[in-house]
């Protein structure tokens, strides 16, 4: 049990990461509050933690875009559980939008998936940093992507820029919070098949020979599960990496190592 009695913010907590991430917390012990805009999915993943470890899971509608919402749902968080000690800003993808050519981006969809994938990163950051600061102890996890490493071969230029930004955004906020007893890193995972959006994105825009292809160039021959990514969030945030932050770890079966 390495957080029993922690309070955990999980972000995206309605999708396909979230419900691994807060299943995982909340067998160890940890209190965890699901924050999406995605109700349904909150509802169903806060019901699945709660059967095996009742009353440890809230669902709160937030939008991670929304300074004000952020800040809600935070003290929400607090005044529920008493504390704010993990917080991990996994609210993120590519909206939908299109692979377009660079001359062919639309400005609005790059604001879009920055501001979802970059923008609530910091939103959500700043207003937990305030409680971490306060109690001298948190554990920040950010979701980049291995397409911050290689580009894009299956997401849009909007979606590589923002996961890159959230590499640099880690090292900086993890400079500054150490000194506080903060712990700030990120994951990188390659694909996963979390759910119904990632399932559209593998098996839509790519024919067979094509996914055969692309795992063949990963060393270990087949896509990560949600378990194997959430194990590694797990460890970040427990004292087994007291030492580590500032690092964004590689999570994609050797496609990709720093
Ligand atoms: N699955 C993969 O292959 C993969 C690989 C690398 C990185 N990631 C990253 O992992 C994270 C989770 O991805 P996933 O695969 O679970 O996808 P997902 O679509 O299942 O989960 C993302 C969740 O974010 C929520 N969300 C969207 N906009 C929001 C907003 N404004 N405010 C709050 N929540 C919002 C969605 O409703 C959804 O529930 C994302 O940041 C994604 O970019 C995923």
């Amino acid at each position: 049990m390495r957080f029993e009695g922690r309070c955990a913010v999980v972000t995206g907590g309605g999708g396909g990461f979230g419900k691994a991430f807060g299943a995982a917390l909340a067998a160890e012990g940890c209190n965890v509050v699901l924050a999406d805009v995605y109700e349904a999915g909150l509802e169903a993943n806060a019901e699945l933690i709660n059967q095996a470890e009742p009353g440890r899971a809230l669902g709160v509608r937030c939008d991670v875009t929304s300074g004000e919402a952020v800040a809600a749902m935070t003290a929400q968080a607090v005044e529920s559980f008493g504390s704010l000690d993990i917080l991990i800003n996994n609210a993120g993808g590519s909206m939908g939008v299109p692979k377009d050519a660079i001359d062919q981006v639309k400005e609005e969809d790059w604001d879009k998936v920055v501001n979802l994938n970059l923008k609530g990163t910091f939103l959500c950051t700043r207003s937990a940093a305030g409680y971490m600061k306060k109690a001298g102890y948190g554990k920040i996890v950010n979701l980049s992507s291995i397409t911050a490493r290689l580009g894009g071969q299956l997401t849009p230029v909007q979606y590589v820029s923002a996961k890159g930004a959230v590499i640099a955004f880690t090292r900086h906020v993890a400079q500054e919070l150490g000194p506080f007893g903060i712990n700030v890193n990120a994951v990188a995972p390659g694909v996963v098949l979390t759910g119904e959006r990632l399932e559209k994105m593998w098996y839509g825009r790519k024919s067979e020979d094509e996914r055969q292809a692309y795992v063949s160039q990963l060393p270990l021959r087949r896509l990560g599960s949600p378990q194997e990514i959430a194990e590694a969030v797990l460890f970040l945030c427990s004292d087994q990496a007291s030492f580590i932050t500032g690092v964004t770890l590689d999570i994609n079966g050797g496609m990709f190592s720093a």
